[in-house]
């Protein structure tokens, strides 16, 4: 999947990642990760995931970065709240489009392209199907660019899927032996959960804490 075919798909309204609900992992395990309720959390390709609101609705500012300006219209146009727009620099002479909208701030443009100095001010992370719509090379890159973004004791969530095709995706599918060969260098990860949710598909929830640099 390249940018133009994530981009052509929302065009099309072929989203059926998009769920009406808040993942019930989410909701189950948050708490875990023991964040003050004011901590902002990055969501790395958020699309316009209503996990956001929940989020929100708890007391968390939220970053969402996405590649389709349409996934944050989207999103806003399901709340009356009035909307900012403004731009932010990314490397070279790139720029993100942000709207903001309450508590809930979007950066719509490419997540390998969000600068680290942004970042100083993030707290913790939401990954539900971030990581598994990437290919192997770039969730390489994905799990580099999350080590670089976040602060030693930094902490999240991340929810990965298991199936039967390696080559089929996305929704790819990564063991558990990738998220530790992935994450482990960078993050302390505890397994939470593991789930059937489908014939054929298995769900698992991660707690993640950024590694500080003498742990
Ligand atoms: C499988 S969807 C998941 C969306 C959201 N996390 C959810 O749970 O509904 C993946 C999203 O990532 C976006 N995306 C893909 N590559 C991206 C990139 N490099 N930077 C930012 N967004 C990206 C796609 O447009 C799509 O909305």
């Amino acid at each position: 999947m390249t940018a133009a075919d994530w981009l052509e798909r929302w065009q099309q309204g072929r989203i059926g990642f998009h769920r009406q609900a808040p993942h019930s992992a989410l909701e189950a395990y948050w708490g875990r990760l023991e964040l003050a309720s004011d901590a902002k959390i990055l969501v790395p390709l958020c699309g316009k995931s209503r996990d956001m609101r929940w989020l929100v609705e708890r007391g968390h500012p939220v970053l969402g970065i996405e590649l389709s300006p349409l996934a944050v219209e989207q999103f806003v146009a399901e709340s009356d709240q009035p909307v900012l727009r403004y731009r932010q620099p990314g490397p070279g002479k790139s720029e993100f489009d942000c709207t903001r909208q309450g508590s809930v701030e979007l950066w719509c443009g490419d997540f390998f392209r969000f600068q680290v100095d942004h970042a100083a001010e993030l707290a913790g992370f939401y990954d539900r199907a971030a990581l598994i719509a990437l290919p192997l090379a770039a969730r390489q890159r994905y799990a580099h660019q999350l080590a670089q973004l976040l602060l030693p004791d930094r902490r999240g969530l991340l929810i990965t899927l298991i199936h039967d095709d390696p080559e089929r995706g996305p929704p790819f599918s990564v063991t558990h032996e990738e998220v530790e060969s992935l994450m482990s260098p960078n993050f302390e990860l505890t397994l939470v959960d593991v789930s059937e949710v489908d014939d054929g598909l298995t769900e698992s929830v991660w707690k993640m804490v950024r590694r500080g640099p003498t742990s």
